[in-house]
């Protein structure tokens, strides 16, 4: 890329209220980790309809690739932004405050047949899963994105390996 000239962000990372970030920004964090230009902005569905609506309508303009959407409560986000755009959408449940987020999963995980959203666990696990997958998705056209993925699973393996366990007593 010659100097000075900036890359598009090919993910977007939306969540529907700046409570949600301590768990979102897992997933931006681990999409900088692998080199991946994102795009990180609050939209609230029932608070920004329209804003929820132009946004989504521009996705594939903006040339996101796939769209990163945390929610919490009943958790009209992804799905909404599902409804308006053919760019993969994958869902976060962020935890709710009285369900502890199980509301949130229900809200995302259940869409009606024909408009699917991605949905991934409940909290911090959901968002870094959420980044990994889309990571997986751009390497399908990315040598070097592809080699960066299996060097992290080889770094977990070998974490794994290398744990030890204390004396029970
Ligand atoms: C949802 O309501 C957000 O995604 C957030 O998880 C939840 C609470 O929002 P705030 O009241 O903290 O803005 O729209």
């Amino acid at each position: 890329m010659a100097q000075g000239e900036h890359s598009r962000p090919r993910v977007a990372v939306v969540m529907g209220s700046d409570s949600d970030w301590p768990v979102m920004k897992l997933a931006v964090e681990r999409l900088e980790h692998f080199g991946v230009d994102c795009h990180a902005q609050v939209v609230s569905a029932h608070r920004t309809p329209d804003l929820l609506a132009e946004f989504s309508k521009g996705a594939r303009e903006q040339g996101f690739d796939c769209i990163i959407a945390g929610a919490g409560g009943a958790a009209h986000l992804p799905g909404m932004l599902a409804a308006f755009t053919t760019v993969p959408v994958l869902g976060v449940p962020v935890p709710s405050r009285y369900l502890k987020g199980e509301d949130s999963l229900l809200s995302i995980v259940q869409m009606p047949k024909g408009i699917p959203v991605a949905t991934f666990a409940i909290g911090e696990a959901g968002a870094v899963n959420a980044a990994l997958f889309a990571v997986a998705m751009l390497a399908n056209g990315d040598e070097e994105l592809r080699r960066r993925l299996e060097a992290f699973r080889r770094e977990q393996e070998q974490a794994v390996h290398a744990m030890t366990l204390p004396p029970a007593s």
